[in-house]
C-alpha cells in the first residue's frame, strides 16, 4: 500500500508514546476528579471519568454516569453496562479492546418525592463538560467513536441527530476519522421480546461496523498490515442472542 492509497486523515495518530498518553490521561482524571464546572459537582459522589484502554482506535462514549457509577466511579458497570459487554462480547471484543466514556462526567438526577432518579444531562451541562470529553479524545486520537444514544451523536455527530434514520451509518467527526450512532444499551434494556431482540441485534451489528473499520483505518493509519490472525469474524447478529455470547478471545484485535 502507498501513502496515496491511505485515506484521508483528518485527526492524524499522536506523536505522544503509549506511556506518556497513560500518564498525560492520568493527570487529566485527576484535575477532573475535583470538576466544579457545573451544578452536577454538588450532587454527585464520584466523578466518572472514564476507563478502558487509552491507546485503541475504539472510542465508546455515552450519555452520562447512572446510579451504579456514581458510587464506583466507573462508567457502564450497571445493568446497562453488563448488556454493552454482551455486545462486545458477542463480536469477540471486551473492555479491553475500548476506551469507554460519557459526555458528560457526573450523574445527571432528578428528584422525585423520596426518590432521585437519572435524568438525561442538559445542553449546559454537556457544554460545561466538553473540554474533558475533549481532551479524552485529544489524547486517544481514535480512529472510530461509537455513540451510545442520542446525547452522544448530538455531540459527536451532529444536532438534532435522528436515532431512528441515521443510526448504523458512519459519519464525519471532527474527533475521529468516523463516528457511528448505536442504541444506548439502557434503551435496549426497556423493550421485549422481538423489539428486544431486534434492537441488541442492532447493537451487536453497529460494534461489528465500528471494530472492522477501527481495524481497516488503524492499519492505515499504520501502513502497516494487520496479521490475518488478529481479524476477528463478524458476528452474525441473526445467531446472536444476549444469553448465548462468546467470551471475548481476540486479546490481540488492534495490537500490530
Ligand atoms: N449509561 C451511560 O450513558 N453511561 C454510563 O456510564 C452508564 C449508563
Amino acid at each position: 500500500m502507498s501513502a496515496d492509497d491511505l485515506p484521508e486523515t483528518r485527526v492524524p495518530p499522536t506523536d505522544l508514546t503509549e506511556a506518556e498518553v497513560t500518564e498525560r490521561m492520568a493527570a487529566v482524571a485527576l484535575e477532573a476528579s475535583t470538576c466544579p464546572r457545573c451544578d452536577l459537582a454538588l450532587t454527585r459522589n464520584k466523578v466518572v471519568f472514564g476507563a478502558g484502554n487509552p491507546h485503541t482506535p475504539l472510542v465508546f462514549v455515552g450519555e452520562g454516569p447512572g446510579e451504579n457509577e456514581d458510587a464506583t466511579g466507573e462508567p457502564f458497570v450497571g445493568r446497562a453496562g453488563k448488556l454493552l459487554d454482551k455486545a462486545l462480547a458477542a463480536n469477540q471484543m471486551s473492555r479491553k479492546h475500548i476506551y469507554i466514556c460519557n459526555t458528560v462526567k457526573c450523574r445527571p438526577t432528578i428528584v422525585e418525592g423520596s426518590r432521585v432518579r437519572n435524568r438525561p444531562p442538559s445542553a449546559g451541562e454537556m457544554d460545561a463538560c466538553r473540554p474533558w470529553l475533549l481532551q479524552q479524545l485529544d489524547l486517544i486520537r481514535p480512529c472510530v467513536i461509537v455513540c451510545l444514544g442520542a446525547p452522544a451523536a448530538n455531540t459527536i455527530i451532529h444536532k438534532g441527530f435522528k436515532m431512528t434514520q441515521e443510526r448504523g451509518k458512519f459519519f464525519e467527526s471532527p474527533y475521529a476519522e468516523t463516528a457511528l450512532a448505536a442504541f444506548h444499551p439502557a434503551y435496549v434494556l426497556r423493550l421485549h421480546g422481538d423489539a428486544y431482540e431486534t434492537a441488541f441485534a442492532s447493537l451487536v451489528n453497529d460494534i461489528a461496523a465500528a471494530r472492522d473499520k477501527a481495524i481497516e483505518l488503524k492499519r492505515a493509519r499504520s501502513e502497516r498490515p494487520v496479521p490475518a490472525s488478529d481479524l476477528a469474524p463478524t458476528a452474525n447478529a441473526s445467531d446472536v442472542t444476549p444469553e448465548a455470547v462468546a467470551e471475548p478471545t481476540q486479546l490481540s484485535l488492534f495490537e500490530e
